[in-house]
């Protein structure tokens, strides 16, 4: 029995209500508790159901209805992977808008306490969700002086020997991740160039209905042509079978760059001075476990993180930049969690961005020639959670997915503002480095 047959209620209600004006761009936001907006996606997409508090328009085409049978839209997207194709939660949560997202929080929670409840959403790490759904940056206790120097902010460029990739020439990004700096980029059949230098007509399908801090690092803060090779994918974890997510992975992203990429030097002229990789993961590793209710395994995910590092390291990248996971918690999709689960998301996020500046010190010291940086993406998110007015927003918690008249552009993801100051924050720090 798949997901699709699970999801079907859902599916079908979020497929044939016809509630929606407006249809959503692919990759939109289409449903999900406290999400108020169209559920009609554009032409050549379904809505898919991800998880109670998240359903998307991905590419597909609803076939049959099969009445009578639990058997209805079988929506054929790239994004789903077979390896994601688990059982969806039994326990529907109705569909709210943001006064009714905590009682349906509420209510999940309470369903997740019955076994089969628990059962069902686990195995669903199908939530697993192309999205980025949890995180958090809170304090830093546990990372002592000595590393936190190897931690950009906005201010302080990370060490590294001052390169000769900073300096003219065409650069390279390779990027892995999630939704957050995803921009529907298929490195199979596109190319980046200095006319179309995220490979695909600009601003790409983001999760913030403009550019990303990606788009706006490669089209905007760029001082020489900067192409941006991304392999990032909504729902992304680092490794499928440790934490699952409904899209490719880490270790896929990694394959992606090696099979496209990376030996493919007479067409993309990369080389180890002038390619940095940017990894911005672990929101839904984090995330998927959290709404699973079980502990985000830090170690085998950072073990397996690392591997990926390696890979890359071994493919000849030796400028890595790894984004911490930002606080997340700040999300509208937590309003009404209780105090104790918020402390321990923000304790997970802590966790995480700590073991990563340790072991990418790790890292450096064992492979020569790495320079490497974890920059902090705090900083970005408080300087527009701290002022909205600033940024045209009425406050720190409203979404709108004009992407610019709140932070939010949805439950879950960041609207252009902040995504810009990542994308400031991150030039600023890599400027002198790489830039
Ligand atoms: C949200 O939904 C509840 C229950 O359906 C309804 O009473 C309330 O008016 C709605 N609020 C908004 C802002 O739409
Ligand atoms: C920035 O990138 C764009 C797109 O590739 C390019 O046209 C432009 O010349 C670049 N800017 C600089 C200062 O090199
Ligand atoms: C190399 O890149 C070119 C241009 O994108 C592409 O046509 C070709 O198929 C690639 N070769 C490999 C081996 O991936
Ligand atoms: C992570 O969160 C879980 C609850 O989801 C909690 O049980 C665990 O103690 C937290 N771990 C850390 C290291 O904060
Ligand atoms: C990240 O930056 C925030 C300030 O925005 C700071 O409180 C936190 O300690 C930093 N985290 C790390 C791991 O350096
Ligand atoms: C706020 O809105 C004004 C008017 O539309 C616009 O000019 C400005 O760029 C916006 N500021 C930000 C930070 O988006």
């Amino acid at each position: 029995m798949g997901f699709f047959n699970q999801a079907s209620p859902l599916a079908a209600s979020l497929l044939f209500a016809s509630v929606a004006s407006a249809q959503v761009a692919m990759y939109g936001q289409c449903g999900g508790s406290g999400f108020t907006g169209s559920t009609t996606c554009v032409s050549g997409a379904v809505c898919q159901y991800q998880n109670d508090f998240y359903s998307q328009c991905v590419e597909g085409t609803a076939t049959s209805v099969a009445a009578g049978s639990s058997a209805v839209s079988t929506a054929q997207t790239t994004a789903f992977s077979s390896a994601a194709a688990s059982q969806a939660p039994s326990a529907v949560v109705p569909q709210g808008n943001s006064t009714t997202l905590s009682t349906s929080i509420v209510k999940l929670s309470t369903s997740l306490s019955t076994p089969v409840a628990v059962t069902s959403v686990r195995s669903s790490s199908t939530l697993a969700t192309s999205i980025a759904k949890v995180a958090a940056t809170t304090s830093v206790a546990a990372v002592n002086a000595a590393t936190s120097a190897t931690v950009a902010t906005v201010a302080t460029a990370a060490a590294a020997s001052a390169s000769s990739a900073a300096s003219s020439g065409t650069k390279y990004l390779m990027v892995f991740g999630d939704s957050y700096s995803s921009d529907g980029f298929w490195p199979g059949s596109e190319t980046p160039s200095s006319e179309a230098p995220l490979g695909i007509a600009s601003p790409g399908t983001t999760t913030d209905a403009g550019l990303n801090w990606l788009g706006v690092t490669v089209t905007e803060l760029n001082t020489t042509v900067t192409l941006a090779f991304d392999y990032a994918e909504y729902g992304a974890t680092t490794d499928n079978s440790l934490v699952s997510g409904a899209t490719n992975d880490l270790i896929a992203q990694v394959t992606e760059f090696q099979t496209y990429t990376a030996h493919n030097a007479s067409d993309i002229a990369w080389t180890s001075d002038n390619t940095m990789a940017v990894v911005w993961m672990g929101i839904n590793d984090v995330g998927n476990s959290f709404w699973d209710h079980f502990d985000t395994p830090f170690e085998t995910v950072l073990d397996q993180y690392f591997t990926q590092l390696q890979n890359l390291y071994d493919a000849g990248i030796r400028y890595f930049t790894l984004f911490m996971i930002p606080p997340f918690d700040q999300a509208p999709v937590f309003q009404g969690q209780t105090t104790q689960d918020m402390d321990y998301v923000r304790s997970n996020i802590s966790t995480y961005n700590a073991d990563l500046v340790t072991r990418l010190a790790t890292f450096k010291s064992a492979n020569t020639g790495v320079t490497g940086t974890v920059f902090n993406t705090s900083e970005s998110f408080w300087t527009a959670l701290n002022d909205p007015s600033a940024y045209n927003a009425t406050d720190a918690t409203c979404m709108n997915s004009d992407g610019t008249t709140c932070l939010w552009y949805d439950t879950y993801h960041p609207g252009q503002a902040i995504q810009k100051l990542v994308a400031q924050n991150f030039v600023t720090a890599l400027t002198g480095t790489f830039f």
